[in-house]
């Protein structure tokens, strides 16, 4: 099969999909879970194109995203794709279950069946639905069995199975990548890096905490924003913050503070089983730490991550 990689072989590939979503789906309804990374938003493009409004999309802000994630999903899926879009507002129900939860698998857990959990709610809800689009990639399938892994948490119940949409499963992330851009979706939708499942949430180390997280969201928006102005963004695999569940001294005004640090990883790899340090000029790492430090509240301290990959893991827990 020819690899997709130019804007001509994407546009081919669009209307072939087209064509065979329309003879699958006929009149019929189709249900997709819109997490906003970029599988599951070139799936809801393409269905959009093809079926409109026979489909729905479900996105769950189980309160692990990055800063404005949800709102450009609502965004560009509702107000520019005239998507039928039910945003779940999800927020208090993770972090509740997450409360006082600090150990990583488990909270890997609750966050991939809790995220089962509101999308059968919300099917259920639904009358009708025949079908179930999927962002499954060729790598997911050559990697599990087939379907995209929800953190082997299990799938939808028995009396709740429909049949299978995966019209981008036999493309690889670059090819997924030229045909979301050939559907006209942003370039931060459509070239974003790589992120985890569980989000955030594997990123606030320990026991989640509102406030801790709210460091990490707006440290990781100021790092991305930075990258981004010096030329960064896109020349980098992976970037990010980590707020990790301790406190360290510091002054602050003449007062004596007691506060966390953020933690800045940058790394470059091909298949991420290993990784190197992205080498950030010293002078962008001072600045990055200025407004981390001025702009975000409960943060006493910055630190570079240096350690490459192995022996330490790109994510800290
Ligand atoms: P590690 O930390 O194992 O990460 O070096 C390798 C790559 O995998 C991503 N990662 C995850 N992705 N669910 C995901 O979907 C997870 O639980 C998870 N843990 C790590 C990580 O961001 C990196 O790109």
């Amino acid at each position: 099969m020819q690899r997709i990689t130019t804007p001509a072989l994407a546009e081919a590939f669009i209307a072939e999909q087209i064509t065979a979503l329309r003879q699958q789906i006929g009149s019929k309804k189709v249900l997709l879970a819109l997490s906003g990374g970029v599988d599951s938003s070139v799936v809801a493009a393409l269905l959009i194109k093809a079926v409109g409004t026979q489909l729905t999309c479900v996105h769950v802000n189980h309160g692990l995203l990055r800063k404005g994630e949800p709102e450009q999903v609502v965004e560009v899926f509702r107000n520019q794709m005239k998507a039928n879009l039910i945003y779940v507002d999800a927020v208090d129900r993770f972090l509740n279950k997450l409360a006082g939860v600090a150990d990583p698998e488990q909270k890997r857990k609750i966050i991939g069946s809790e995220f089962i959990r509101v999308f059968e709610e919300e099917a259920r809800k639904l009358k009708d639905i025949e079908f179930l689009a999927q962002g499954t990639i060729y790598p997911d399938i050559l990697e599990s069995d087939g379907v995209k892994a929800h953190h082997n948490v299990g799938g939808l119940p028995a009396d709740l199975q429909f049949k299978l949409v995966e019209p981008v499963k036999l493309l690889f992330k670059d090819e997924v990548r030229v045909v979301g851009k050939a559907l006209g979706l942003p370039d931060s939708m459509v070239f974003r890096q790589p992120f985890p499942g569980p989000g955030l949430g594997v990123r606030c180390t320990g026991a989640i905490t509102r406030d801790r997280l709210e460091a990490l969201r707006e440290s990781d928006a100021i790092l991305r924003d930075e990258f981004a102005k010096n030329g960064l963004a896109g020349k980098v695999w992976q970037y990010f913050t980590i707020v990790p569940d301790y406190k360290s001294t510091g002054v602050r005004d003449g007062k004596r503070l007691w506060d966390w640090p953020v933690i800045i990883r940058a790394v470059n790899t091909r298949d991420a089983m290993t990784a190197t340090v992205e080498n950030v000029p010293f002078e962008l790492l001072q600045h990055i730490t200025q407004r981390i430090l001025t702009e975000v509240k409960g943060v006493n301290r910055v630190l570079f991550d240096l350690s490459p990959k192995p022996c330490a893991t790109i994510e800290w827990e």
